[in-house]
């Protein structure tokens, strides 16, 4: 149990409103380092999932333990305090902020993150540097890095979202679906930089897709289908 990242016990979720449960999850655990991809069709509840796991909505029944925490346990702040520090998120959509700059949107990840300032001034760097040296890594040169978010390329945004994850070491890098913009081999290459970034810095990785080509890079695929005692009822 010590090695697990995330575990999650008898989780029952639904929506507010909804007749059925959306997740009825008995078991799951993520060890540290892993490189897992949680798979299911459009609708089947991946982001519900993972909003769940980085404590964006909370699920009564159940346990969800992220990084030591369980965070049914957890007051908001102290919530906030560990999504911050310890999640890194790419969301579907990048959410990136549009009148700032690449390297400034990477930025701004670690300006309520304490622990991962903490663990990029261990390492003698600044978080100015440190951005830069991610979004280098990532592919994005130095005058891209200086663009608005909003004048960026798909892809240039993706790996703006993926350095702002990044960035500080979080425990957990949460990625929902951020290469289905991408043609195969922008996602090939991407694919590879995260995991290398990953590795870099020890992030367990939680990959979310309904891409069953993207399986064999991970170390392991999960179903959320066989997973869900609920994905009968969320059939459409
Ligand atoms: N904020 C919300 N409020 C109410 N219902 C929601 C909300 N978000 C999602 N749902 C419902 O939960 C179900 C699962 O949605 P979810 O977004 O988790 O699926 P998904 O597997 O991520 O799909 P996709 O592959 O299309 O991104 C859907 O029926 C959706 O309508
Ligand atoms: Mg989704």
């Amino acid at each position: 149990m010590s090695n697990a990242c995330v575990t999650l016990n008898q989780l029952k979720f639904s929506w507010p409103g909804a007749q059925r449960l959306q997740l009825d999850i008995p078991q799951l655990q993520i060890d540290t380092g892993e490189r897992v991809l949680l798979r299911g069709p459009s609708g089947s509840g991946k982001s519900t999932l993972l909003s769940l796991l980085a404590g964006i909505h909370k699920s009564k029944p159940g346990q969800i333990n992220v990084h030591g925490h369980d965070l049914g346990k957890l007051s908001q702040r102290q919530l906030d305090r560990l999504r911050a520090n310890e999640i890194g998120y790419i969301f579907q959509q990048f959410n990136l902020l549009p009148y700032l700059t690449a390297v400034g949107n990477v930025e701004l990840a670690v300006k309520f993150a304490p622990a991962r300032r903490a663990r990029l001034a261990q390492r003698g760097v600044s978080v100015r540097a440190a951005a830069q040296q991610l979004l280098q890594h990532l592919g994005l040169d130095h005058n891209s890095q200086q663009q608005l978010a909003q004048h960026l390329s798909v892809g240039q945004q993706q790996r703006v979202a993926a350095a702002r994850a990044l960035l500080g070491a979080p425990a957990l890098i949460i990625a929902d679906e951020p290469t289905s913009a991408l043609d195969e081999a922008h996602r090939d290459n991407f694919l590879k930089l995260l995991f290398q970034e990953c590795d870099a810095q020890q992030s367990t990785l939680l990959f979310v897709t309904h891409d069953a080509t993207l399986a064999p890079y991970f170390s392991r695929v999960v179903e959320l289908e066989q997973l869900n005692q609920a994905a009968e009822s969320t059939h459409v």
